[in-house]
């Protein structure tokens, strides 16, 4: 309707009020980000035109998705989290570093203090009569395909209902179920034993999905298994394999999936001499290349806050 406010000095200058741009102290990089994304709303309340109705229905989402505890949800949701994942794949492209195991979005569900288990850890703790028996394993090696000795591989899936232990609605998971560590000997090698995981799916009535149903999207993804990889001098690696032949493994609506991180389950058997449930189970063979260090540093940690319990 062309009510344009943005370019006044009046709006200029409370965007630097506000951020107290011209104010000492405070954190400056903290300002320049406020400043840049405060700046940005305004302009575009005045672009579309937004109704107070709708800036006001947007504040008191705010306060809704605060209350589910889903922003990091929604980050993965809305993209943001995979967006990061292309602006780091970029620089590794820039800087020449495309040799490793792609990265991939480590989602909102991790939880730090899983015990450590040398070589291999049965990390299904809890039965569950719908999940087959699965198997996964491989070799942990650098780019040059150097088999890692001491490398610690994290791992934490759903189990068949879609829930992750710690986070599960039903309360029916002991802590840690189907999630483990384990160190790598000599010869890089990781197993798991463990169960058929089921893709995850946003809490239906929560705030992530009430932004997907305004948009016409659903909240699922396809089964997968998330995974940090860390060894000496090697960057860590975050990342997901998802199940192939699952029917939204490019429907991912937390858009994780890539075509390096497809692992398909074949059937074996001999399952009970390992301690499964049942003697046939799948078997999911998934190698880890890790990257070496940045110019001495692992330029691609994350920072962000995560679960943790102590056992
Ligand atoms: C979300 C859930 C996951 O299991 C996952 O891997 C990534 C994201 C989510 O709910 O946003
Ligand atoms: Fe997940």
């Amino acid at each position: 309707m062309g009510i344009h406010t943005f370019n006044t000095d009046e709006v200029q200058s409370l965007l630097r009020a506000a951020c107290n741009l011209d104010g000492m102290g405070g954190n400056p990089r903290f300002k320049q980000i406020l400043h840049r994304l405060l700046g940005d709303l305004f302009k575009a309340i005045d672009d579309l035109d937004m109704t107070p109705d709708e800036v006001w229905a947007g504040v008191n989402y705010l306060n809704q998705l605060g209350k589910d505890g889903e922003a990091a949800l929604l980050a993965a949701g809305l993209g943001l989290e995979k967006f990061l994942d292309i602006r780091m794949d970029a620089a590794d492209k820039a800087d020449h570093i495309d040799a490793g195991t792609p990265r991939t979005i480590e989602g909102p569900l991790y939880v730090a203090g899983a015990p450590v288990a040398n070589g291999m850890a049965k990390i299904d703790t809890n039965p569950d009569a719908d999940a087959e028996a699965l198997v996964i394993h491989g070799t942990v090696t650098d780019t040059e395909g150097k088999p890692v000795d001491g490398a610690l591989v994290e791992c934490w899936h759903a189990n068949s209902k879609g829930f992750y232990s710690h986070f599960d609605p039903t309360g029916a998971q002991s802590e840690f179920n189907l999630r483990g560590a384990v160190k790598t000997g000599a010869d890089g090698r990781y197993e798991f034993r463990t169960l058929m995981p089921v893709g995850y799916g946003c809490p239906p009535q929560g705030s992530t999905q009430h932004v997907l149903n305004a948009l016409a999207r659903h909240g699922n993804r396809p089964a997968h298994v998330h995974f940090f990889v860390s060894g000496d001098h090697l960057r860590k690696l975050t990342t997901q394999f998802n199940v192939a032949g699952d029917p939204l493994i490019w429907d991912d609506f937390a858009y994780a999936t890539r075509e390096a991180l497809i692992a398909a389950a074949t059937q074996k058997t001999g399952g009970t001499a390992l301690g499964l449930k049942t003697d046939t189970y799948n078997d999911i063979e998934f190698n880890f290349r890790l990257t070496h260090l940045y110019k001495g540093t692992d330029n691609q940690l994350v920072h962000r806050e995560r679960a943790a319990v102590d056992v």
